[in-house]
């Protein structure tokens, strides 16, 4: 399936450092949760957070090290209870697996140190590209392992964000990037709204495996779709705009939800996103380490439910994931771009993404990060829902290093999200990634923009 790029010494040194990275990233984020919040579950529907601090280790010697490597257990007990997360539908089904005890943290640490020794040893000197392996191959466990971590420092911090403040410390300045340097200015206007036709054209989704050295199981194959004519929003759904919709009672008003949202909706009281508060008649916005007002010209971070509740007040929709893709990575001549900007590799000019803020800052402030025509913050500054179910692209192989990373979730309750948040890992940003959610989970870092025919 991959393995057209073979490993070479340099690639297996920048895959050390890599893994080391990665795993300082995950201690700063650890050592944001004061100890005695470590078994909170500040997402009822989500594992404690100690269960975190064991599962990273454990799919990395899971995978590489005993499916990969064929070696034995680094702790039997330990690398069954932390192989897998878990997704629930709702608080009821939570608890189906709410465990009585956990081990202790002293324990989870012994037990990550021990993997992380491996793991690293591994990376030194194992053979991790192997043909004969369809686990190895193309270094698919080692970059499976290594991707999969950066993924969980967004769920980790998106959980964190649902932590209240007196139980969160703020990150040593120089373990989480530039984390909070950039402070977004709730008062700033946003800019002037426009929304642009894009003609009808072909959009190319997913990868081709020979063409690039990783992509999970979902990105393959290579999937060109034609796109008719569409007209899309140059900038994401801001918090002033999304204010509008709830001081006209869209919460209230049944023609805009459908039958599961509205349920929802009134099974948990949702009568506003999760990121705001409301306190003394003023809207707050609920930000990683502090409470602050509602920043009105930053991005709208809102769950499917609610997004497509506003889609349907302004009489417009989600874009479709192949949409979103013509809009962000098309040009007027055909080609197709890697990034929204170009070809060029992503920096900080671009966008809002690597942890370079905790929080979103006002729409339209990458200029440099524009696509061909002109659409803003496609990449960065928070995912964008689309009204996509999250499938296979025909001709889809579970992988063999993790074959239920995707195929879990081909139920039909789950929605492509495309771009990035600024917690997404600069790693993940090429442009075949898919990340996905249910439709009523109001906690990642996502927004939306809207389409029209
Ligand atoms: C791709 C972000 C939806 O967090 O549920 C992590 C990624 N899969 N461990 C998730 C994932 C297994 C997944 N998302
Ligand atoms: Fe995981």
């Amino acid at each position: 399936m991959r393995g057209a790029v073979s490993m070479t010494e340099r690639d297996r040194s920048a895959a050390l450092e890599w893994f080391r990275r990665n795993r300082a990233r995950s201690r700063a984020l650890f050592a944001m949760v004061a100890p005695a919040a470590y078994l909170e579950r500040p997402i009822a529907l989500r594992h404690p957070i100690l269960f975190y601090e064991g599962h990273l280790p454990a799919f990395n010697a899971n995978t590489l090290l005993r499916r990969g490597l064929g070696c034995p257990p680094i702790d039997p007990e330990l690398d069954v209870l932390f192989e897998r997360g878990i997704d629930p539908l709702d608080e009821r089904a939570a608890t189906q697996s709410t465990r009585a005890a956990w081990p202790t943290r002293v324990r989870i640490q012994e037990y990550a140190q021990a993997a992380d020794d491996a793991v690293a040893a591994a990376i030194a000197s194992a053979d991790l590209d192997r043909s004969d392996s369809p686990v190895l191959r193309g270094g698919l466990a080692l970059y499976s392992i290594l991707e999969h971590e950066a993924i969980h420092h967004e769920t980790l911090l998106y959980m964190l964000h649902q932590l209240p403040y007196a139980q969160k410390r703020p990150p040593a300045a120089h373990a989480v990037a530039a984390a909070s340097r950039i402070i977004a200015d709730v008062d700033a206007a946003p800019p002037a709204r426009t929304t642009i036709r894009i003609p009808a054209g072909t959009a190319t989704l997913g990868a081709d495996s020979a063409r690039i050295r990783f992509g999970w199981d979902n990105e393959f194959p290579a999937q060109r779709m034609a796109v008719p004519e569409f007209e899309i929003d140059v900038h994401d759904v801001t918090n002033g705009d999304y204010l509008a919709f709830v001081e006209a009672e869209g919460y209230a008003l049944p023609e805009y939800w459908d039958a599961e949202a509205w349920t929802w909706r009134a099974r948990y009281g949702v009568q506003h996103p999760a990121f705001w508060a409301r306190r003394d008649g003023e809207w707050r916005w609920r930000g990683m380490l502090a409470e602050r007002r509602l920043p009105l010209a930053a991005p709208v971070y809102v769950s499917h439910a609610e997004a497509s509740a506003y889609a349907r007040w302004k009489k417009r929709r989600l874009p479709t994931e192949a949409e979103y893709h013509r809009a962000a990575y098309g040009t007027p001549s055909g080609e197709e771009r890697a990034y929204p900007w170009g070809d060029e590799p992503p920096d900080a000019s671009r966008g809002l993404f690597d942890l370079h803020a905790f929080d979103p800052i006002p729409i339209g402030s990458f200029p440099a990060g524009a696509s061909a025509w002109g659409v803003h913050d496609l990449v960065g500054n928070g995912w964008e829902w689309t009204s996509t179910i999250f499938s296979g692209f025909p001709g889809f192989t579970p992988s063999p290093a993790y074959p239920g990373y995707s195929a879990d979730f081909f139920d039909d309750l789950h929605y492509v999200m495309k771009g990035a948040s600024p917690a997404t890992a600069t790693a993940l940003l090429r442009r075949s990634w898919r990340n996905w959610f249910q439709p009523r989970y109001p906690y990642p870092y996502v927004g939306f923009r809207l389409a029209h025919d």
